[in-house]
C-alpha cells in the first residue's frame, strides 16, 4: 500500500454516502436537508470556499441556500438574519464563512447560531459537548482528519499523538477527538521547548500551524502517520522558474520518505473540510426528525 493518503478519493466516497443519507430521509420523511452559508464582504478566498461548498452541497441532492451581505452590514441585520435561518425548518445547517470584517464579533456571531445548525461546531455549547464526551456537532476538518486516521489505522487506542497548533478550529477540538479516542495527547505550539524532538515521539502527528514546510524529516518517526493541516500560498522555484505554489506545513518530499502515511497538499485534508460538513448538515437533518445519526 501506498503511504500517500488521498483525501481526495476519500472525500469523493464521503460525499458519496451522504448522498445514499440525503435520499433514503427525502423519501422516507419527505424532508430535504438544507445548508445555508453566509458571507460578508468580498474576501476572495472566502468567495471561492463559499462556491465550492454550494456546488458540493448541491451535488450531494441537499438546498443549499446562499446569503452574500455587503463588507458593511450592521451587526443587526447579520444577527437578524441568522434569528431568522434558525427558525426556518428547511435549514439544519448553519455556517457563517470566517473571518468577519472587524466590525462584526466572531463570537457574538457564531453563538448566535442554533447550536443544533451549527455545522462548524465553533458554537461554545458545541466545544464544551465535545469536551466532555458527549453528542455534539463535531468541526469539520478535524473530523476529517478523523476519519483518515482511522481508516488507516483501524483502533487509535494508546497511540501518542502531537498536534502542532492550538487553533479553536484545528488543534483544540483535534486534541479532543484524539483523546475520545484513547490517544494519549499533547499540543505544541510557536512556545513548545524541543519541538522536533517531541514530534519524533508520535505514532501520529497532526500539522496545523500555517508555516509552509516546517515539519521535516527529522521531527518524524519511522512508520508515524503524519496529517498536514496547512495550506500556504508560496513563492518556490521550481525547474529554475519563480512560481506561487500550494504547500502544508509539512516537507512532503522529505517526510513521505519516512513516514507510514502522509497527506499530501493539495489533495489531502482539504477536500475532507467540505465533505464532512456535508455529513454534519444530514446530521443534523436526522437528528431533527428524531432519527439516529448516520454513520460516516
Ligand atoms: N474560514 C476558514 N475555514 C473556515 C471554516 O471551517 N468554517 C468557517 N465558518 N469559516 C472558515
Amino acid at each position: 500500500m501506498t503511504n500517500i493518503i488521498n483525501g481526495k478519493e476519500f472525500a469523493a466516497s464521503l460525499r458519496a454516502k451522504v448522498k445514499v443519507y440525503v435520499d433514503e430521509i427525502t423519501k422516507k420523511e419527505n424532508v430535504t436537508p438544507g445548508l445555508a452559508v453566509i458571507l460578508v464582504g468580498e474576501d476572495p478566498a472566502s468567495q471561492v470556499y463559499v462556491r465550492n461548498k454550494g456546488k458540493q452541497t448541491i451535488e450531494a441532492g441537499m438546498n443549499s441556500y446562499e446569503h452574500k451581505l455587503d463588507a458593511s452590514t450592521s451587526r443587526e441585520t447579520l444577527l437578524n438574519l441568522v434569528k431568522k435561518l434558525n427558525a426556518d425548518d428547511n435549514v439544519h445547517g448553519i455556517l457563517c464563512q470566517l473571518p468577519l470584517p472587524d466590525h462584526l464579533n466572531e463570537e457574538e456571531v457564531i453563538n448566535s447560531i442554533d447550536p443544533k445548525k451549527d455545522v462548524d461546531g465553533f458554537h461554545i455549547s458545541n466545544v464544551g459537548l465535545l469536551n466532555t464526551g458527549q453528542k455534539s456537532m463535531v468541526p469539520c476538518t478535524p473530523l476529517g482528519c478523523l476519519l483518515l486516521l482511522k481508516d488507516r489505522l483501524g483502533s487509535l487506542s494508546g497511540k501518542n499523538a502531537v498536534i502542532i497548533g492550538r487553533s479553536n478550529i484545528v488543534g483544540k477540538p483535534m486534541a479532543s477527538l484524539l483523546l475520545k479516542e484513547s490517544c494519549t495527547v499533547t499540543i505544541a505550539h510557536s512556545r513548545t521547548k524541543n519541538i522536533e524532538e517531541l514530534c519524533s515521539t508520535a505514532d501520529i502527528l497532526v500539522a496545523a500551524v500555517g508555516r509552509p514546510e516546517m515539519v521535516n524529516k527529522n521531527w518524524v518517526k519511522e512508520g508515524a502517520i503524519v496529517i498536514d493541516v496547512g495550506i500556504n500560498r508560496i513563492k518556490k522555484t521550481v525547474d529554475g522558474e519563480e512560481k506561487n505554489v500550494l504547500v502544508g506545513d509539512v516537507n512532503f518530499a522529505a517526510v513521505k520518505e519516512i513516514a507510514g502515511g502522509i497527506t499530501p497538499v493539495p489533495g489531502g485534508v482539504g477536500p475532507m473540510t467540505i465533505a464532512c460538513l456535508l455529513a454534519n448538515t444530514v446530521t443534523s437533518c436526522y437528528r431533527s426528525r428524531g432519527l439516529s445519526d448516520p454513520e460516516f
